[in-house]
């Protein structure tokens, strides 16, 4: 066993051989963390003045020879002054993981996860997908001259994220059923045909994702938020970023853990539901249902890691409507602009109902991760804002209408 990196057991902490391709601990089959056993090794050496980007933190990575990259990471973090006036508080940021390359956080994730297939030697890799997995595993498995099987629900994904995983050139599969029946599938499937499992119960995936904690901190010139909202769907981004803050503190870079917030679709809300019963087992739904596809999950593999991180993170998981979710994307595209896709507006609904109730206060600094960008997801946009007018190529008739909307002021049309 390597002394710098082995696999264990989150449950009854037996360890294995870091090149073992195993998802879920041979012994009693709960989940699987990648740890280090050199964690020391970040506290000399320069990475600190290097400009963010996921392989700065590469003291905290798998070491690999080779690195399959796109350049991802990076994302800004933007003050959204406009946002926090509306909602009444004073210090909110968005860390907007849509500007990643293939336009969702799954890059980070893809880019490690390739990589340790790529040194481990696979030749196809495959995972099911509410979308955007499929899209990013795509890019990275073309970028590394592997070939890429993908699952998905069949007709319940964003078109942008099909044309991607597509265009990338995936072996696509549409399964006539949910996602939850896609990832079982897959999971069968890359047993019986020696396919390399990338989705996020793969650890090393989250590995990459917790990149995105460090890289909040880094823009805030080391120092730590209040707390950090995020959707949750599968539960892998939540309880990768948490498992990387705890690194950090481990080795006293950073001296507290932000509240971890979790907010899910109410249709498809099984960790948020064990929350809100005092809970810390979750009971899966059986047929999840949310305009929010990206998070329409029922059974999120990595519950057991997500419920550690928001009883361990003293933080909380809520639930929001799709209305909600809808109402906070046009919010946070007119107010901010920037558009993301309906999973990730999620966060900007749960921020509105939990400062209505007071679980989130005035002057907490509050970062929202907004996961995926809104052009993934097109259709869903265009039917929330309504039609666009249409008018003759004449400049009397663009008179006639634009005299009734001239007097007004800006906000008449945004929220
Ligand atoms: C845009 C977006 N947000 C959130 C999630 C949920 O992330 P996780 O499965 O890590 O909870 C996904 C997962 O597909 C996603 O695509
Ligand atoms: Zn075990």
């Amino acid at each position: 066993m390597d002394p710098d990196l082995w696999l264990e057991c989150i449950n009854c902490h037996e360890k294995f051989d870091a090149k073992k391709m195993i998802y879920t601990c041979e012994k009693c089959g709960h989940l699987l963390d990648v740890k280090y056993g050199n964690l020391e090794r970040a506290l000399d050496g320069d990475w600190k003045n290097k400009p963010v980007s996921v392989w700065k933190y590469s003291p905290f990575l798998p070491q690999l020879k080779e690195v399959i990259s796109l350049n991802e990471g990076k994302t800004n973090l933007y003050h959204c002054f406009n946002l926090s006036d509306k909602l009444g508080i004073n210090n909110l940021l968005v860390k907007n993981e849509g500007e990643n390359p293939t336009g969702s956080f799954k890059d980070r994730g893809m880019t490690v996860g390739v990589s340790v297939a790529k040194s481990l030697e696979n030749k196809i890799v495959a995972c099911a997908s509410t979308g955007n997995t499929s899209a990013s595993l795509a890019a990275y498995a073309a970028k590394a001259r592997i070939n890429c099987v993908v699952f998905i629900p069949s007709g319940k994904i964003a078109l942008g994220k099909l044309a991607q995983a597509m265009m990338y050139g995936a072996f696509i599969l549409a399964i006539k059923g949910n996602f939850d029946e896609a990832l079982e599938l897959v999971q069968e499937s890359c047993e019986k045909f020696h396919m390399y499992l990338l989705n996020s119960l793969n650890p090393y995936r989250l590995e990459g994702q917790k990149t995105i904690g460090y890289e909040i901190i880094d823009q805030l010139g080391w120092q730590v938020p209040d707390t950090i909202i995020l959707p949750i769907g599968n539960a892998g981004n939540i309880s990768a970023i948490y498992k990387g803050l705890l690194e950090w503190r481990e080795i006293g870079l950073i001296d507290r853990i932000p509240r971890m917030i979790g907010i899910q679709a109410e249709g498809s809300a099984p960790i948020a539901n064990a929350y809100k019963r005092g809970e810390k087992t979750v009971t899966f739904v059986e047929k999840p249902e949310t305009l929010a596809t990206a998070i329409r999950i029922g059974k999120p593999v990595n519950w057991e890691k997500a419920i550690r991180a928001i009883y361990g993170s003293e933080g909380l998981a809520d639930t929001v409507s799709d209305a909600e979710i809808l109402e906070a994307q046009k919010t946070l595209a007119r107010t901010e602009g920037i558009f993301v896709e309906p999973a990730s507006a999620s966060t900007i609904a749960g921020l509105k109902k939990l400062i209505e109730k007071g679980e989130i206060e005035r002057d907490e600094r509050v970062v929202c991760v907004t996961t995926g960008h809104g052009l993934k997801d097109p259709d869903t946009a265009i039917k929330s804002c309504g039609e666009t007018i249409q008018v003759e190529a004449d400049i009397n008739e663009i008179e006639k209408i634009l005299s009734k909307i001239i007097e007004k002021p800006m906000v008449a049309h945004a929220v």
